[in-house]
């Protein structure tokens, strides 16, 4: 089918993957055994039975335990470099991933072994493979704006090697408004800001990310078509919206891919693009997620063009990079 053959074949950027949410039960197992943790599961298989959630924080229960296992530098290093192995085979040419510190600082893991290890691995899927990336720090929306704070301050030694700061994690009682001094903070301090906005959470959600915390762009921000004044002023502002298909039908935000409104919002002229969220849990990285979407709503050539030359355009590339990328998607036909 020529739409699927055209996915494969177009460079992407992913906007919207936690790197804790790349973790396959294969390699759970490899560094559990190495670490010396034991897995409450009996194998892979049985590992992935577990994963049938109802909503985000039945989700959220797993991942965090899963975490658990992620204690040493090459740890991370063999998670990332795992991410980009993926990356490489969906010609994602260009990815902006998310990490949670929180997670790991709370069980005695050091900030600098996880950025380290994240960061080493980055360094080398540019030298080896040619693919770009940055970095976004989220606070755990679920822990108090003390924690987010504190966290800020242990990334300062590590500014250099992150691009951005994002929130995360249990939406629902956790309102953006929550963390408005942080970002307040570390927007001073030169770091852009995006949000998970609108996922779980209602359309009042996604206006305090823009008001409040001033975000860039919302993550999932699915629930926007609920407000018509708000989808007017994401169009009007062009604010990117990072969709995550799998994810909300795994996680129950959508009945049905069938269903999705990313049809709806692509063609009433808002930046919509296509991301995977946490690909090991939710059944496909970045290809799949663009197959099945196109499968279910029936997306055509142009769709799929539109989705990846946004995903460039809503990226934090420069200008150049960013035109050089749309010339290329213009010039492959399948
Ligand atoms: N952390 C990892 N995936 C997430 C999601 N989809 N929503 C909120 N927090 C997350
Ligand atoms: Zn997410």
């Amino acid at each position: 089918m020529t739409v699927h053959t055209l996915i494969r074949a177009l460079p992407k950027a992913e906007l919207h993957v936690h790197i804790e949410g790349t973790f396959e039960p294969e390699l759970m197992f490899a560094i559990a055994g190495r670490n010396g943790v034991s897995i409450p599961y009996a194998d892979v298989d049985a590992v992935r039975r577990a994963y049938d959630f109802h909503n985000l924080q039945s989700f959220l229960d797993i991942y965090y335990a899963a975490a658990a296992v992620l204690l040493h530098e090459q740890d991370f290093y063999d998670l990332t470099t795992a991410y980009f192995v993926r990356c490489r085979e969906d010609n994602v040419v260009h990815t902006e991933i998310f990490f949670d510190p929180q997670t790991h600082t709370a069980r005695g893991v050091p900030f600098e072994t996880v950025i380290n290890g994240i960061t080493r691995a980055r360094l080398e899927a540019q030298e080896k493979w040619g693919i770009s990336s940055r970095l976004i720090m989220c606070f755990l929306r679920h822990l108090s704006e003390e924690s987010a704070f504190e966290t800020l301050a242990q990334a300062q030694p590590f500014r250099r090697h992150i691009d951005g700061i994002g929130l995360d994690s249990g939406e629902l009682g956790n309102p953006p408004s929550k963390f408005e001094r942080v970002f307040a903070q570390a927007r001073a301090q030169g770091f852009p800001a995006v949000a998970h906005a609108g996922e779980e959470g209602p359309p009042e959600y996604v206006w305090e990310a823009l008001d409040l915390l001033k975000v860039v762009r919302i993550d999932h921000g699915v629930r926007s078509e609920e407000d018509e004044t708000l989808m007017q002023r994401l169009i009007a502002e062009q604010m990117p919206l990072t969709v995550c298909p799998l994810s909300n039908l795994k996680l129950k935000v959508v009945s049905d891919l069938s269903r999705h409104n990313l049809r709806r919002m692509l063609e009433c002229g808002v930046l919509v693009t296509v991301n995977s969220d946490d690909p090991a849990y939710f059944g496909g990285y970045l290809n799949q997620n663009f197959i099945e979407l196109a499968d279910a709503l029936d997306l055509n050539e142009a769709d799929i063009r539109t989705l990846c030359k946004n995903s460039f355009k809503a990226s934090f590339l420069n200008e150049e990079e960013k035109a050089k990328r749309y010339a290329e998607i213009d010039g492959i036909h399948v």
